[in-house]
């Protein structure tokens, strides 16, 4: 299949690629970046060197069977209708097609919705809980990347007896999730080793989490000193007690469901709880948890690469399933260790 990338020369799109050149399926169509067209892709990301392959600019003709979206929020909306009625499918990895309904994606973005009419025929792209509808659609929106990571983790426990309008979680972010643009708060001297907490209460994830598990979330980010990876901590107050066992099982059966969910809980070694440090490159997301049973309480752990299953290993994993391919084509990385 034909496939595009456009806004390639950010993060996620670099990402796209290094998946995509080796997919083996895919043939590459237009790579664009509006700043660098015409210029060889290698030059911004220097890891496809060897691939010769060039930027173009959105505004020349595409021969694509699927597009990637890898846009700002705000700007793919300018462009995706546009490429819908050519027929293409499309996968947007920004958050414009992310929210059911136009009026929350106003109060969560600050922005009228461009083409409400698309929102509703889009996926939600978390396989884990739309497979199906992927299959049919041709119209994907990626999943957030701080929402996947608590999303995969709560997802499985929509059926126990929880409090689901208190549930509180702490994210640590690593620096590539804001993007290539940088910010006095991205300047060295300033973000590194620094734990910053920004937008606490009202971070725009938080709406995805809230459509898709149903349940009322309090999140506070935090930019930590990492460059991939998300490691969120969701801490949970049990209306009945529960056993370890049956909390694993519900676990253990969401990943046979799942190829790239896996529950760990080890009891011993360094890595008993999940870590994202040791997914880098990975389409993984690995939960973990600990459950205090006489006090109602339980912590879980989700880690992801933000780059892969937060962006583009999901987005190749949506492509995949629209396909009707494998859903690991292409993505049977595994993590790095050490990194
Ligand atoms: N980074 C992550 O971990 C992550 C994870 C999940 C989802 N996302 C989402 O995925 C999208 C892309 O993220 P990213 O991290 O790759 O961002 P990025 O590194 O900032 O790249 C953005 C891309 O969009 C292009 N662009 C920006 N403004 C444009 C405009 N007005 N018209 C046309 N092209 C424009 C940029 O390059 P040119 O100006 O050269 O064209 C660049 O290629 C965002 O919506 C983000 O929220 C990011």
């Amino acid at each position: 299949m034909k496939v595009s990338v456009i806004g390639a020369s950010g993060y996620t799109g670099g990402e796209l690629l290094r998946l995509l050149v080796n997919h083996p399926e895919v043939t590459l169509d237009r790579i664009t970046s509006e700043s660098n067209a015409g210029s060889f892709v290698h030059m911004i990301h220097p890891n496809l060197r060897g691939f010769n392959i060039k930027f173009s600019s959105i505004k020349e003709s595409f021969d694509s069977d699927l597009v990637f979206f890898c846009l700002p929020h705000g700007v793919s909306m300018d462009y995706l209708r546009e490429f819908y009625d050519t027929g293409v499918k499309i996968i947007d990895l920004g958050a414009d097609l992310r929210l059911k309904d136009k009026d929350v994606y106003k109060s969560w973005y600050g922005l009228d919705h461009k083409c409400p009419e698309l929102l509703e025929e889009a996926v939600y792209g978390i396989p884990e809980i739309h497979r199906e509808e992927i299959k049919k659609t041709r119209l994907v929106a990626n999943p957030g990347c701080i929402a996947t990571s608590m999303i995969m983790a709560l997802y499985p426990l929509r059926h126990l007896n929880i409090d689901k309008d208190r549930i509180v979680i702490d994210s640590k972010i690593g620096s590539s999730a804001s993007g290539d643009s940088f910010s006095a708060s991205s300047h060295h001297p300033e973000r590194s080793r620094a734990i910053r907490c920004y937008s606490p209460i009202y971070h725009r994830h938080i709406a995805e989490v809230e459509q898709e598990t149903g349940f009322k979330v309090t999140m506070a980010p935090h930019a930590i000193e990492m460059v991939r990876g998300i490691f969120s901590t969701t801490y949970l107050f049990l209306n009945q007690p529960y056993d370890e066992k049956e909390i694993r099982g519900i676990y253990r059966e969401f990943s046979e469901q799942n190829k790239f969910f896996r529950v760990v809980k080890q009891k011993k070694g360094i890595y008993r709880h999940p870590d994202p440090k040791i997914l880098t490159g990975s389409n993984f997301c690995e939960v973990g948890f600990e459950l205090d049973r006489e006090n109602r309480r339980m912590v879980v752990f989700s880690a992801i690469d933000n780059l892969m299953k937060g962006a583009a290993g999901a987005a190749v994993q949506n492509m995949n399933i629209m396909y009707g391919l494998e859903e690991d084509t292409g993505l049977k990385y595994i993590g790095y260790h050490p990194i």
